[in-house]
């Protein structure tokens, strides 16, 4: 599959795509959503990808933001389809039915920022920078911070950051819980991949339901999201995959998962 702003690899079950405009910081215009939307179609059907890395090509910029440039003429009609169109490509990055990691290096501004909280686990390298400087511009964000940052950091948090359009480092971004681990940037896509292969090696149905569990239970008061979890705990038992994680550790051999 050919993209004119996106690098696709594949290798040992992990796919890692790489948003590549580097002479726009990778800043995020209407054709490499559009592109986005069909790599990760293609993705989800591809079984030999259990996992998928999202990074920005470059040194510089892991994405500063939506397109100033596309957005700057737009009328109110067509800024409501570009955010409906970042929106969709935020949800199916959120729901995809494999765990997606953004490994930040550098610059993950406005749209940026979005796309790496709709992520389900970030790595940042030590000279990433973190923010939704949309005030500056005369908007606010469009692709989901106002909804996703607040429940990732808290609100106190995120309207200190999404009023002041604040930028943060690395650290900072660490310690309040927006990324998980920061790395020197020349570890910080081999630390991803490494992550990436070990979930890869997990029961990929197992996999799947956690992140279903956790993403639509964290929707749902405590109650109902138990019996929830209760219920996908029991769809496990229908699966091959069970059996053979369980005969695997009890006759001490490793897992076989066929994604049954
Ligand atoms: N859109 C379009 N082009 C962008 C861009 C963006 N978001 N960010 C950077 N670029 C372009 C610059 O225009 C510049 O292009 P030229 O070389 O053709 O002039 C090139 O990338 C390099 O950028 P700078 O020269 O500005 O690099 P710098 O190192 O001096 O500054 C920066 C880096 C601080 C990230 C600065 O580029 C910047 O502030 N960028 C904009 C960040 C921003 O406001 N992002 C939010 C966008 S709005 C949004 O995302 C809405 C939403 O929620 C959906």
């Amino acid at each position: 599959m050919d993209f004119n702003n996106l690098l696709l690899a594949k290798e040992e079950m992990v796919a890692v795509v790489t948003i590549n405009r580097p002479k726009a910081l990778n800043a995020l215009n209407y054709e490499t959503l559009m592109e986005m939307r069909a790599c990760f179609a293609a993705l989800q059907e591809d079984a030999d990808v259990r996992v998928v890395i999202i990074t920005g090509a470059g040194e510089k910029a892991f994405v500063a933001g939506a397109d100033i440039a596309y957005m700057q003429n737009l009328a109110p009609s067509a800024g409501k389809a570009f955010g409906k169109l970042g929106h969709e490509v935020m949800r199916t990055i959120e729901n995809f039915p494999k765990p997606v990691i953004a490994a930040i290096n550098g610059f993950a501004l406005g749209g940026g920022c979005e796309l790496a909280i709709s992520c389900d686990i970030r790595m940042a390298s030590q000279n990433a920078k973190f923010g939704q400087p949309e005030v500056n511009l005369g908007i606010i964000p469009g692709f989901g911070g106002t909804q996703r940052l607040p429940r990732l950091v808290g609100k106190g948090i995120a309207n200190e950051l999404i009023f002041s359009g604040n930028i943060i480092d690395a650290a900072e971004a660490c310690r309040i819980g927006l990324v998980n681990r920061v790395y020197a940037p020349d570890q910080l896509l081999p630390e991803c991949r490494a992550l990436a292969t070990r979930i890869a090696t997990r029961g990929p149905g197992a996999v799947r339901l956690c992140k279903e569990a956790i993403n639509n239970g964290m929707e749902m008061d405590l109650a109902r999201a138990c019996t929830y979890e209760a219920d996908l705990f029991a769809q496990c038992f229908s699966s091959l995959d069970q059996k053979e994680g369980m005969s695997a550790f009890l006759e001490k051999r490793a897992p076989n998962f066929q994604d049954k």
